[in-house]
């Protein structure tokens, strides 16, 4: 005669009642772990604003009137009636003038950028098709 062993592997893993708490409970542990370790959790800032919003830069024919010629300047004086400057090549002579006057020795990169910053913020004539001195 054979005896049938009660504690049969198959009946002891159906017969365990621990089983689903205990599972809850670790992969509650597990998933706080994943979510803590993830890129999307909050940390580090991401790129600077100013990387994304630049702010506009004052051009160099800006720069140079502002250091060099708007000492004795002011809009009023291009604004005038009798002024001098009628056409693009009058802004460039101007321009090449005044700096002369202050021995400011500018290239014609220079004189073309300040004249540039004058015909944009103030004369507005009709642009040069092809850039002279
Ligand atoms: C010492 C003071 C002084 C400085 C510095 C000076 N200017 Fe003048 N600028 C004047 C005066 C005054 C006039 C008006 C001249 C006239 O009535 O003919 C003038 C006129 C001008 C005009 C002609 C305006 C118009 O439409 O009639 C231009 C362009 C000009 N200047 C550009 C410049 C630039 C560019 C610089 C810098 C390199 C400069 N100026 C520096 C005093 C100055």
């Amino acid at each position: 005669m054979r005896m049938t062993p009660m504690h049969s592997p198959v009946r002891l893993l159906a017969a365990a009642p621990v089983s689903a708490p205990v599972l809850a409970v670790a992969f509650a542990l597990l998933h706080a772990q994943a979510v803590a370790q993830a890129p999307s959790a909050p940390g580090p800032l991401p790129a600077p604003p100013a990387a994304t919003v630049p702010l506009p830069a004052p051009t160099r024919g800006k720069l140079l009137y502002d250091i060099h010629c708007i000492a004795c300047h002011n809009s009023q004086m291009h604004w005038r009636d009798a002024r001098v400057v009628r056409d693009w090549p009058s802004l460039v002579t101007q321009v090449r003038l005044w700096q002369e006057r202050g021995k400011l020795q500018w290239s014609d990169d220079d004189i073309a950028a300040v004249a540039r910053h004058l015909n944009d913020t103030i004369y507005r004539l009709p642009p040069p098709t092809v850039p002279r001195g």
